[in-house]
């Protein structure tokens, strides 16, 4: 039985234009989407944008158009952006679609109903830019400056509704202790614990001072918070604010979501309110918050003004030189899942490029078929003789590619997607290292030993193949390459890779090409790798 499994972007502000921040999310998602899909689990990948709230109308007014203007160009910009970067979700959402809007409504409804949501007056320290209020010990702590942009904090007085967060401090504990893993990497655990411990207090769920968001049920001089209506979208999405839709009848099987993958600014939004939110409707929590790390540029925070800043145009420009194979490989492989912020250098870039695509992945597809087709006009050959396998060198490949497979998959269940790539990397590593161990070359040279230079020739290709299974999910374009190439059809669609990465399936008698996946190039000028301005 085919598992669900859902999985989760932050909605992007539509007041910034895509940039490397935004694709980095999108892109680690996909990646587990294509491996989970990949693997016959049914799988929902939601991504989006963050429609509402007063940054997106002041930048509309700045612009001089209405929000909803701004709104529809900036989403249309991430969609074009991610179909271009082959990211597949299965559902983009507005927080200004209907859909969404009705059930926040109804949602907010609940909550009033519940009386987890009342009106009160509140005064407090609020950071302007993150839309964010802070309690006097936080501020205090904070220096009583934005995080995010150093603005000072301001004090802020409303009289607003407010949701009851105060009344969920035990029960969020509670959670957290059974759910060591709620919370992932556990640093980011440890964090959010650590502010829990502080004392939670209620938030508001209202704001008056702007017009550009969902009215508040029977006071519509309010609209909602933009982050109660942002946080939302995870579960209008599934329908779950809407028993009777449609979107509820196919889609509500998908909750509660597996990962909800965001970076470290917006986390306790994600571990602290929007648990509290969900226990507040009776709906069940997300098994995993999965809290990554930023993106800077050669070692400065991205800016405008550095020139550093990874945006459209950067991301372009490594697309045209290196491919999008190169982009999504380095994204994954050397971005910031872990609890320390990753660097994005043009030199590491390259580096990375001819080191695991160029001088291992494309020279052992590249050599392998070279020799298919010198010692064996092409064609694949047999690795057995009566019967029986023929075992040549010291590698038990059956167990030695299962336990590829099964490594990949444990973890991508723990979001460890540098990880599961090495998997699959570490495969094809290994087919090197059989050749210089079984020299192919010199069999070719004697007569007697066409048996065994037919069986590594197998072996090396089966490895090679299992591992480009594995490596689709984050290299999918010259994998499919290499699979026309080797006249196989692969359909990841149809959920079967663990009956593809038996060891066995390579067809024998089947003729292939020679591949050339990676081509090596030089390292483009400096100025034409690094930002634009
Ligand atoms: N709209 C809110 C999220 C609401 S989710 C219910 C928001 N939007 S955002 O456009 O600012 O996007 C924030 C997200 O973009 C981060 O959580 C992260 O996923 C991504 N990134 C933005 N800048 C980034 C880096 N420099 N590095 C890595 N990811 C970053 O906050």
């Amino acid at each position: 039985m085919a598992q669900t499994r859902y999985i989760t972007t932050p909605i992007y502000y539509v007041n910034d234009r895509p940039h490397i921040g935004h694709v980095y999310t999108t892109t680690v998602c996909d990646v587990w989407a294509r491996f989970m899909r990949f693997s016959g689990d049914d799988v929902f990948f939601l991504t989006g944008t963050d429609e509402h709230g007063m940054k997106v109308e002041k930048s509309a007014q700045t612009r001089g158009i209405e929000p909803q203007a701004l709104a529809d160009e900036n989403a249309a910009e991430f969609k074009r952006v991610m179909e271009k970067l082959d990211l597949r979700y299965d559902h983009f959402i507005r927080t200004t679609d209907p859909e969404h809007e009705r059930q926040v409504a109804s949602f907010v409804e609940t909550l009033l109903a519940k009386d987890a949501v009342y009106v009160g007056d509140f005064e407090g320290w609020y950071d302007e830019g993150q839309e964010e209020y802070y309690t006097e010990t936080r501020a205090r702590a904070m220096d009583f400056r934005s995080q995010v942009d150093q603005r000072p904090l301001v004090r802020a007085k409303e009289k607003n509704y407010y949701f009851r967060l105060s009344a969920f401090q035990e029960p969020l504990e509670a959670w957290f202790r059974d759910h060591p893993d709620f919370v992932m990497p556990e640093s980011r655990r440890n964090e959010v614990l650590g502010r829990l411990r502080e004392g939670l207090q209620d938030v508001p769920m209202s704001r008056t001072n702007f017009t550009w968001g969902i009215p508040m049920p029977g006071a519509p001089e309010h609209v909602i918070y933009v982050w109660i209506d942002a946080l939302l979208n995870y579960a209008t999405a599934l329908g779950l604010g809407a028993p009777d839709g449609d979107w509820h009848r196919t889609r509500s099987k998908y909750w509660p979501a597996d990962y909800h993958v965001i970076a470290k600014d917006i986390l306790w939004f994600h571990a602290v309110i929007w648990p509290a939110i969900l226990m507040a409707l009776d709906l069940p929590l997300p098994k995993h918050i999965y809290c990554h790390s930023w993106w800077i540029s050669e070692g400065q925070k991205m800016s405008k003004t550095l020139g550093n800043a990874i945006d459209l145009a950067a991301i372009d420009r490594y697309l045209d030189d290196y491919g999008h194979d190169m982009w999504r490989y380095y994204l994954v492989t050397r971005g910031p899942l872990s609890a320390t912020d990753s660097d994005f250098t043009a030199a590491s870039f390259h580096d990375s490029y001819n080191t695991d695509l160029v001088n291992t992945v494309g020279n052992c597809a590249s050599r392998v078929t070279a020799m298919i087709r010198k010692y064996h006009d092409g064609v694949i050959p047999n690795e057995r003789q009566g019967g029986d396998r023929l075992v040549v060198g010291d590698v038990d490949w059956p167990t030695v590619t299962a336990a590829a497979v099964t490594a990949a998959h444990a973890a991508m269940e723990r979001f460890d997607l540098a990880a599961a790539v090495e998997a699959g990397l570490g495969l094809v590593r290994q087919v090197d290292a059989f050749i210089n161990q079984t020299e192919p070359y010199k069999l070719a040279k004697v007569e007697s030993e066409r048996p065994r230079l037919d069986a590594v020739l197998y072996q090396c290709l089966e490895a090679f193949r299992i591992a480009s299974l594995l490596l689709w999910p984050v290299i999918p374009r010259q994998m499919e390459t290499a699979w026309a190439g080797l006249g196989l059809k692969v359909d990841p669609d149809a959920g079967n890779l663990a009956a593809l990465a038996t060891w066995g399936r390579l067809p024998a008698g089947q003729t292939v090409e020679k591949l050339t996946l990676y081509p090596r190039r030089e390292r483009p000028e400096p100025a034409a790798c690094s930002a634009s301005s």
